[in-house]
């Protein structure tokens, strides 16, 4: 676990290891699969790779989880990640694989089609309960070895969601976690006692796990 004084050296951190990441995966393999993570942490990170100079021809964008809104819905992870990020750097559109929330079951079925072999780079986030991307605790969706799930019972409004199954996320070759803020510190200590939340069962059977956290959720606050 990485330990940062403040969100934006968080950010800055991780778009290091994102730029090292895309180019190995270019130089080795002509392109870069990078899923990005839904929320409001990502922002921090988008901002500062939206500055960096990433060969953005060759990556290959796709999404953690959408939320099963409209993509100009202000809910959408699609719309901010675009705000944030895809606006601001030449990827090209059709890289941008985006997860057709307003479709559903349908559109959870139709974006299995999309993934490619194996992601290169998976950025997640964590919710104060431990979940990650659309993947939350008690839920029968945990138990599925589908790559992508249709979700309607998330506890974190909207309740209809598309999200990646664990299969896909443990088969990346670089997983990253955004952790910041207080209310995600017991989360994490219990994740890192080994309690299996669903962001602690994201473990890449042959890849890079690394948590990017700030002081506050990693409880290190009075140090
Ligand atoms: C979503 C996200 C979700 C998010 C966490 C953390 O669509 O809600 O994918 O998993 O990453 O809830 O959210 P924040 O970054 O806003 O704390």
């Amino acid at each position: 676990m990485n330990v940062y004084g403040s969100v934006a050296e968080l950010a800055t951190a991780l778009a290091d290891s994102v730029e090292h990441w895309v180019a190995d995966a270019v130089a080795a393999r002509g392109s870069a699969h990078l899923v990005l993570a839904g929320g409001s942490t990502p922002a921090a990170l988008h901002a500062v790779l939206a500055e960096r100079e990433l060969p953005w021809a060759s990556v290959h964008i796709y999404f953690g989880d959408e939320r099963c809104v409209p993509p100009d819905h202000g809910d959408s992870n699609y719309r901010a990640a675009r705000e944030t990020l895809l606006s601001q750097v030449a990827v090209p559109q059709e890289n941008v694989h985006r997860m057709d929330g307003e479709a559903g079951a349908q559109g959870a079925l139709a974006y299995r089609d999309l993934l490619p072999p194996r992601f290169d780079v998976v950025l997640l986030g964590m919710g104060e309960d431990g979940h990650t991307a659309s993947l939350f605790p008690g839920r029968p969706s945990l138990n599925s070895d589908e790559s992508v799930l249709f979700i309607d019972d998330s506890p974190k409004p909207p309740p209809e969601r598309i999200t990646l199954g664990f299969r896909p996320l443990n088969a990346a070759r670089h997983v990253a976690f955004m952790v910041a803020g207080a209310g995600k510190a017991d989360a994490l200590e219990q994740i890192r006692r080994g309690v299996p939340l669903p962001a602690g069962r994201v473990r890449p059977q042959d890849g890079t796990l690394t948590f990017y956290v700030d002081r506050a959720a990693a409880n290190q606050e009075h140090v």
